[in-house]
């Protein structure tokens, strides 16, 4: 299902400086992250406004995931300034980091799911460790199971779904908590094209309610596809960064042979997001 990048009114705009510079959410300046024997990212200067839908992308070791370290603290800039909702990295009082991570979910190409327990608790338990009463954590684990399309599973063990339920879950306990921003590192790098696009296709969805989403990929074609805005990223610098608009060909996922599956009909286990979501 193509997914209209501009319908809905809460898209933030990027064009025009007022509206964006109100909603940044996200900001690296000058920023630069070495290890001992490596320099993961030079001089990467971008920000991210509430609200948006980023897709980075570039070959292996570009740095994508280190940029998905220093946003949500995981790791800190040698030199510049990461800010993320107001914190800034470099004044960070670390007791303070859980409290952002509550506002940051996290998505892996390789799930991470808990394999001894069920769906229904995998999710839970992101609710269970920022201590959300017993209620409350029934009501989120239902409502946002049923927008990833697995309630009837939720009895399952990981061990029994597919690799694109399986991410579906790791979907559903990043959003489980309502977090502002989603970081999407390779997360349909294991999934087949029309179960990438699944993914893809919720991501949009939970973006269309108003999380910001940072998608990373080395995989520059699918994004190709999006109409969204993409940061292409090479040996850590910036090599490109562009807001594609809504002429994007949309049917070009047809004819480059990723998503021909679709043209065959709807596609198996499509995500149903109830009209009330
Ligand atoms: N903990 C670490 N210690 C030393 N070097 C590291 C560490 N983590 C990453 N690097 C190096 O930093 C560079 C950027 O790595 P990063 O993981 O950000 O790349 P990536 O774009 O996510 O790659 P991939 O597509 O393979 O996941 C690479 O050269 C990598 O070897
Ligand atoms: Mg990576």
């Amino acid at each position: 299902m193509p997914h209209n990048s501009t319908s809905s009114p809460d898209r933030p705009e990027r064009d025009g400086q007022g509206p964006l510079e109100e909603r940044v959410i996200i900001s690296l300046n000058h920023v630069n992250l070495s290890y001992p024997d490596q320099v993961a990212l030079k001089d990467v200067n971008f920000q991210v406004a509430n609200g948006e839908f980023l897709c980075l992308t570039g070959p292996s070791g570009a740095g994508k995931s280190s940029i998905l370290r220093l946003i949500s603290m995981d790791a800190f800039p040698t030199r510049g300034q990461v800010r993320v909702r107001g914190m800034l990295a470099s004044s960070m009082n670390r007791r303070r980091i859980p409290q952002l991570r509550r506002e940051i979910g996290f998505v892996f190409q390789d799930f991470r799911l808990l394999e001894d327990r069920s769906v229904y608790d995998n999710v839970a338990f992101a609710q269970l460790v920022i201590g959300v009463p017993g209620r409350q954590i029934a009501e989120n684990v239902t409502r946002v199971l049923n927008k990833v399309g697995l309630w009837e599973k939720r009895h399952r063990k990981p061990c029994q779904l597919s690799g694109g339920e399986q991410q579906r879950v790791a979907v559903a306990r990043a959003m489980v908590n309502s977090p502002k921003i989603l970081l999407a590192d390779e997360p349909t790098g294991n999934l087949d094209p029309v179960t990438a696009q699944e993914i893809i296709d919720l991501l949009f969805r939970f973006n269309d309610m108003g999380t910001c989403v940072i998608f990373s990929t080395h995989d520059h074609g699918i994004v190709k596809t999006f109409g969204r805005r993409v940061i292409v990223l090479e040996n850590g610098a910036i090599v490109s960064d562009k807001l594609r608009d809504d002429q994007v060909d949309r049917t070009a996922r047809l004819d480059d042979g990723m998503y021909r599956a679709e043209s065959a009909g709807p596609r198996p286990q499509q995500v149903e997001v109830p009209s009330h979501a």
